[in-house]
């Protein structure tokens, strides 16, 4: 198989293999794509829960970034866990110098079992200096909660939190439905053109650790690819539902989805 982009992951590690730069690398490699890596932090953690997190210094971070890209030019590049404001300011200086156009933010502030990842400043630095650079945002709904400071109760509620982000200079945000409480997901895609709505049906499992940072890798690998953005986010969010139907059921926790139905969707996406 002929490898068709190249993808920096700028995330945190997580031990469990489900999420993180785990899971990054595994969406990254099964959709035909070249996965290189600046890790943020080092998690402890298993399907059950975080144990600890081991930051890496930010000098670190933005020499990762520097020197790995001085070498192999990615064509696109995903962002996940970055846990403080020094990370983040690190992050955006060494994004200066890059200058890759495809950057998708996962704006990663929580983990599935509920644990804090980023801390209350990080927040404001993440607003400030980084949000805006991106091409694509991908909060989830307690994330968007925060970034706009509004509840998300419903639909009305997501486009409207949308609808925030848009204003305060975010050029395109998917903000994700997975957390409501429905028969339905509806995943929303907002620019200043159009609004797209995503629907699926909601899938009964536990195992949805990572869907996340698997989608957003998803949706950087297709965009990378040269597939429209709108077209990137319907195949990464059909990626991650199928990994989600596959799931191994692996850990008594939250347990991991499975990344390795790309073949599926491949042959259907021909
Ligand atoms: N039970 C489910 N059935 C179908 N799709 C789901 C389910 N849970 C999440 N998704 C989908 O997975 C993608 C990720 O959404 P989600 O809201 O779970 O992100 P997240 O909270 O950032 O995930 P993570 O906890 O990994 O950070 C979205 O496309 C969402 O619609
Ligand atoms: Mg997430």
């Amino acid at each position: 198989m002929k490898i068709k982009s190249k993808i920096l992951i700028i995330a945190g590690s997580d031990s469990s293999g489900g999420a993180g730069i785990q899971a990054d690398i595994k969406t990254v490699t099964a959709l035909g794509s070249y996965a290189m890596t600046a890790i943020t932090a080092v998690t402890v953690q298993n399907t059950k829960g975080v144990r600890s997190v081991i930051p890496i210094k930010p000098k670190e971070i933005e020499k990762q970034i520097l020197f790995t890209c001085e070498d192999i030019r990615p064509s696109g590049i995903k962002i996940g866990m970055l846990h403080s404001p020094q990370v983040i300011n690190s992050v955006a200086n060494a994004l200066k110098k890059v200058k890759v156009s495809k950057i998708v933010l996962d704006p990663v502030m929580v983990a599935k079992g509920g644990a804090r990842l980023i801390s209350r400043s990080a927040i404001k630095t993440l607003k400030n200096r980084l949000i805006k650079k991106a091409y694509l945002i991908t909060p989830n709904i307690p994330e968007a909660e925060v970034l706009t400071k509004t509840k998300i109760r419903n639909l009305k509620d997501m486009v409207n939190a949308a609808n925030i982000l848009l204003k305060s200079g975010v050029k395109n945000v998917l903000l994700k439905g997975g957390h409501r409480n429905a028969e339905f997901t509806e995943d929303i895609l907002l620019n200043k053109g159009e609004i797209k709505i995503f629907k699926n049906k909601k899938i009964k499992t536990k195992n949805t650790h990572g869907t996340g940072c698997t989608l957003s890798s998803a949706i950087v690998t297709f965009l990378s690819c040269g597939k429209p953005l709108k077209k990137s986010c319907e195949l990464a969010i059909k990626y991650v539902n199928q990994a989600i139907v596959s799931n191994p059921n692996f850990g008594k926790g939250h347990g991991p989805v499975n990344h390795l139905n790309s073949i599926i969707i491949n042959k259907k996406f021909k």
